[in-house]
């Protein structure tokens, strides 16, 4: 399950970036998933750094939806990473 979500994290950088995640305010989501990943790790940070969702409000649930995504992306490259360091050395 974690997987998946981490994997729809490159998904949502495939399908169709430049469209606006929030309308009403005409931000697409390739500028939305940049905030996130230059640390924007609330939905509060992220509205406030695009202005996304700073309207009525019909955006949230997308935006939780990235940083869910995105979270899970995250921790799945903090667990390869740990795998990689814990690998035994060879001493041929
Ligand atoms: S689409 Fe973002 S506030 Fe309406």
């Amino acid at each position: 399950m974690e997987k998946d979500l981490a994997k729809r994290w490159q998904e949502e950088w495939q399908k169709s970036p430049k469209r606006n995640l929030c309308v009403c305010y005409d931000v697409p989501k390739e500028e939305v998933m940049k905030a996130i990943e230059a640390g924007a790790d609330t939905f509060e940070k992220v509205s406030a750094k695009t202005y996304a969702c700073q309207g009525a409000g019909c955006c949230e649930r997308l935006i939780y939806r990235l940083l869910e995504f995105h979270q899970a992306h995250q921790k799945e490259q903090a667990s390869s990473d740990a795998d990689e360091q814990t690998l035994p050395v060879d001493k041929a």
